[in-house]
């Protein structure tokens, strides 16, 4: 079973699809790196998942049952686009009107669980109005929070963030993953910081699923390489693909793909004359798998 569990979603606006046959999994547990350019359907499939939108036609499943059952309904928390908050009320009574609505019991002890999950319980006295973005979207996350789901999905929560206020929503979004049991969906076009954090992920294109894979999988599809910073560029490059298959130059640098044997080519290049300033051994990343990923498909 799984968290979600999507096939041949479609949605349009207008007579233009948004989605278009979108397939998705999201393994209970994961941390699920939703990724794709603006445009591409992320926000529009976290609202048809949480009944924001109506579907044309597909199927969702959420922890093995139709989305529309009521049961499974009450185990997902959602924050899409803003926290829908009162910019005059406090922290604490914006979740307590939440707490009426969802009927939840006990308010005060939850209130104060999902407080301390996004790290403001010191701030519960606070109005809304008075929050940084950073808090802003930690009180939307606790607001999500209400009722302990099993599931949560994130619009963007990182986006416009300072490195602090990254690093904090990355804490926070591990301890719900890990000490709260919660199945976490992230939409995100900051690659570099779900890198830190996914278990798995899911790149959409023009409303449709390119690839999905685990962290671990694309660790292991991920391609070594040796950069060198050198003051004769083009001379280093076309030097190189004399004796190396795969020599690119990528933002500035002289890239060597699949050498492990940094030694020999630096070796290489001084006796040839080239005598690099800076020297790295790099595996790819996320964000340049992704753009790697992303011509081979317009390629096609
Ligand atoms: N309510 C709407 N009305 C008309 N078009 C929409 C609406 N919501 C989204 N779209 C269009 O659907 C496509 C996907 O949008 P969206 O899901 O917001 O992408 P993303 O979140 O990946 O940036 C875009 O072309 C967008 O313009
Ligand atoms: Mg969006």
């Amino acid at each position: 079973m799984n968290a979600i569990e999507i096939k041949g979603l479609k949605k349009s606006f207008r007579g233009m699809y948004a989605l278009n046959g979108l397939d998705m999994t999201v393994p209970i547990g994961s941390i699920y790196g939703f990724i794709g350019e603006n445009g591409s359907g992320k926000s529009t499939t976290e609202k048809l998942i949480c009944g924001h939108l109506v579907k044309d036609a597909g199927s969702i499943k959420l922890f093995g049952k139709d989305y529309t059952d009521a049961g499974v309904r009450a185990r997902v928390g959602a924050l899409i686009e803003n926290a829908g908050c009162f910019a005059g009320s406090s922290i604490y009574t914006n979740l307590k009107m939440q707490t009426l609505n969802l009927g939840i019991k006990n308010a005060d002890e939850e209130i104060m669980r999902v407080l301390k999950i996004v790290r403001m319980e010191e701030h519960k006295e606070l109005k809304f109005k008075k929050c940084s973005l950073g808090m802003k979207q930690r009180v939307g996350i606790a607001m999500a929070l209400l009722g302990n789901p099993a599931l949560l999905i994130l619009d963007e929560p990182i986006n416009g963030l300072d490195t602090d206020g990254m690093r904090i929503m990355r804490e926070i979004l591990v301890d719900i993953s890990q000490k709260y049991n919660c199945t976490v969906l992230i939409s995100s076009h900051i690659l570099g910081e779900l890198e830190k954090i996914a278990t798995h992920y899911g790149i959409i294109r023009q409303g449709k699923m390119v690839q999905e894979l685990s962290a671990k999988e694309m660790e292991e599809r991920a391609r070594v390489f040796v950069s060198f910073k050198v003051n004769n560029l083009q001379d280093a490059i076309s030097l190189l693909k004399k004796k190396y298959a795969n020599v690119k130059e990528e933002f500035g640098y002289a890239r060597v793909y699949d050498e492990e044997n940094v030694d020999e080519i630096v070796k290489y290049l001084i006796e040839n004359n080239i005598v690099p300033a800076e020297i790295k051994k790099n595996k790819v990343g996320l964000e340049e798998y992704y753009i790697q990923l992303m011509s081979q498909k317009e390629g096609e």
